[in-house]
């Protein structure tokens, strides 16, 4: 059986600094313009990534992943726009099924099947799921959230009592800033929880390889004509900081 090595991938450097940071025998090594990062968390081998934005920069960087440093499973960490009127700022959705609400081949194909590949959803790692719900309940819990973020930058994005969902996550090569680009989208495929710019790529690319994968997204904004707003801080103030504690709870 091959070595345990797990990839950990966000799309700005600003979602997986904190990541970084927590490495011990840390080396950098620069392939196609990305800086890629090996070393150990809690005794385990990790290889941790940002991609840059969209889907191509994600497969381009996840592929180099597979076949350059022999991940065994991939762990995808970063922000997201909410669709489902449930899903709120400072949530977090792990995707069970990613899909390309972008794609479209019809009338060769299906609207959303990935032509030849016969496929419009992709599956996460259902061991995986488990022990990423047990980590983000265990940073959501109360006590555990007022140790890591402050009483005021809760308060500054309206965080309350933060929930997990579990479901469908839409990606595409497209940031969602207007009302009514939302309501399109939730016409089309209203079961998708929230949107962001490289889950499925991810997905696709690692289903083809055979690697099991999770992608783990915080709500950052309302993916509505305020959607821009306070954006970088509340990466930097809120996101951030729920990645280093989800993936320390995960690797431990
Ligand atoms: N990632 C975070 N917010 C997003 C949005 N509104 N649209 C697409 N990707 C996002």
């Amino acid at each position: 059986m091959s070595e345990r090595i797990i990839g950990i991938m966000g799309a700005i450097p600003q979602e997986i600094n904190g990541v970084v940071n927590l490495l011990s025998n840390k080396e950098e090594h620069e392939i196609g313009q990305r800086h890629y990062y090996t070393g150990e968390l809690n005794n385990q081998k990790v290889v941790v990534v940002y991609s840059r934005v969209g889907k191509v920069a994600a497969a381009t960087t996840v592929s180099t992943l597979i076949l350059e440093f022999k991940i065994t499973e991939l762990i995808f960490t970063g922000v997201a726009g909410g669709i489902h009127s449930n899903v709120k700022i400072g949530d977090i959705v792990l995707g069970q099924s990613l899909i390309q609400h972008d794609m479209n081949a019809s009338p060769l194909f299906p609207t959303f099947e990935i032509p030849m590949l016969g496929k419009a959803y992709f599956e996460a790692n259902p061991f995986q799921l488990e022990i990423a719900t047990t980590a983000i309940l265990d940073l959501l819990e109360e006590q555990h959230l007022h140790n890591v973020i402050s009483e005021k930058d809760l308060n500054k994005f309206n965080i309350h009592e933060p929930q997990l969902h579990v479901g469908l996550i839409g990606s595409g090569d497209l940031f969602f800033s207007t009302t009514a680009k939302k309501e399109k989208l939730q016409q089309n495929l209203p079961e998708i929880l929230c949107v962001e710019m490289e889950g499925a790529a991810v997905a696709q690319v690692c289903y083809e390889f055979g690697i099991p994968f999770i992608i783990i997204r915080t709500i950052s904004d309302d993916a509505d004509d305020h959607s821009t707003m306070d954006f970088n801080s509340f990466i930097e103030k809120v996101s951030n900081v729920y990645s280093i504690e989800i993936i320390k709870n995960i690797i431990k």
